[in-house]
């Protein structure tokens, strides 16, 4: 797992772009708990940094696909998913696997 950043960078819903081994990846807070996905929608490419977060959930700012932010999956367009990294909270360092 690699430390990308504190747990104070990204506050409750907010997010932050950190970039690993030259790929983008976003870093989101819902209520406490970070996710990590990849920065680019796997629709048409769209950066995620703009997106919209609603529990479990992340909405391209482009055409609003949305994807899980637990598996990635977008319900309504299956054929899309969005990469998700396992994220682990030590102390105040967020670690990603990637
Ligand atoms: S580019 Fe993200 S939904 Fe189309």
């Amino acid at each position: 797992m690699i430390a990308v950043a504190n747990i104070s960078d990204v506050p409750n819903y907010g997010k932050k772009v950190v970039t690993v081994s030259a790929q983008e990846i976003l870093l989101v807070n819902v209520k406490g708990t970070v996710y990590a996905c990849e920065n680019e929608c796997p629709h048409q490419g769209s950066p995620m940094s703009g997106a919209v977060i609603k529990e479990g959930s992340i909405s391209c700012p482009r055409h609003g696909y949305r994807f899980s932010l637990l598996d990635g999956r977008c319900a309504e367009h299956p054929e899309y998913s969005l990469k998700i990294f396992p994220v682990t909270v030590d102390g105040d360092q967020i670690l990603i696997d990637i």
